[in-house]
């Protein structure tokens, strides 16, 4: 059985972490099959916005899985990490932005594979933890330096220091996430921001992400001439002139085409 669903329609891409019995964890297999997945869509290019959720009505991904992790050794334990790390790094360069829709627990490598995604919608039902030192280790896919860079290094230590268990209005509080529905409001809500950023410009979205994400990885004045370039870019495209002309011309803007 395939542990990630994959679904797509109309430049949206949808991926379910197909695990439910085990409340989703993250085992080799479904961080290859991600993998994978992710580097499909990326060649195959077309994708505009992808929403990754979990299945069933419990969990979002209740961590990493502590039965494959039980008995590995330093060295081993240090492979799965920077694997790990690495398919989160593709979801968080991947071209297009990527919601994680978080359908319930959302707890160590589930809360960091919610952390690698650009936008965060949770239901009300959802919880989020780090219950990593309770385990006798640390976060290993990107929590520690994710966390603190998004919400502070006062709210990174205080949850994975503790690993205290935040209900998702916490969580928006904090700012770790953007928004919180019902639980049957998740999924529409998800589709519909998917939607709206799939019917903007492509280019403009791509280059948009990328100067935000590399943005923030270095100075300044670093970024703001990353900001110029990532902007020239734009004006390579026909959706640039098309949308510009409208505007004058007063007319209706035209459906983007990627072009
Ligand atoms: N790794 C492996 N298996 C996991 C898992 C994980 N991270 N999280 C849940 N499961 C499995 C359970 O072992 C159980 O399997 P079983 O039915 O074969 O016994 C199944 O998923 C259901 O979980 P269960 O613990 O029975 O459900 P619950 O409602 O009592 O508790 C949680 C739910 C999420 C609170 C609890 O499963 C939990 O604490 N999970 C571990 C969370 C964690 O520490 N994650 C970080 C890992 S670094």
């Amino acid at each position: 059985m395939s542990t990630i669903l994959l679904e797509q329609k109309d430049h949206i891409a949808e991926l379910t972490i197909n695990r439910p019995e085990e409340l989703n964890a993250l085992n080799r297999a479904v961080l290859h099959e991600l993998s994978d997945i992710l580097g499909k869509l990326e060649e195959d290019g077309g994708i505009r916005a992808l929403i990754l959720t979990g299945a069933g009505d419990r969990a979002f991904v209740a961590g990493a899985d502590i039965e494959e992790m039980a008995d590995m050794n330093r060295t081993e334990a240090e492979i799965f990490a920077r694997f790990g790390n690495r398919v989160m790094r593709q979801l968080s360069s991947f071209s297009a932005p990527v919601i994680a829709a978080i359908n319930g627990y959302a707890l160590g490598g589930g809360f960091e594979l919610a952390l690698a995604c650009d936008l965060r919608i949770a239901s009300r039902k959802a919880r989020f933890a780090f219950p990593e030192t309770g385990l006798g280790i640390t976060p290993g896919f990107g929590g520690t330096q994710r966390l603190p860079r998004l919400a502070g290094p006062m709210i990174a230590l205080d949850l994975i220091l503790t690993g205290r268990r935040i209900t998702a209005d916490e969580a928006r509080e904090l700012l770790i996430i953007n928004e919180v529905t019902e639980a049957e409001d998740l999924m529409p809500r998800a589709r519909e921001t998917a939607r709206i950023i799939a019917s903007k410009a492509p280019c403009a979205i791509r280059e948009a992400k990328r100067a935000i994400r590399q943005g923030m990885r270095i100075t300044l004045d670093e970024g703001l001439v990353l900001e110029g370039t990532c902007f020239g870019r734009c004006f390579k495209t026909e959706d640039q002139k098309r949308a510009m002309r409208a505007f004058l011309d007063k007319e209706e803007p035209p459906a983007f085409t990627g072009e």
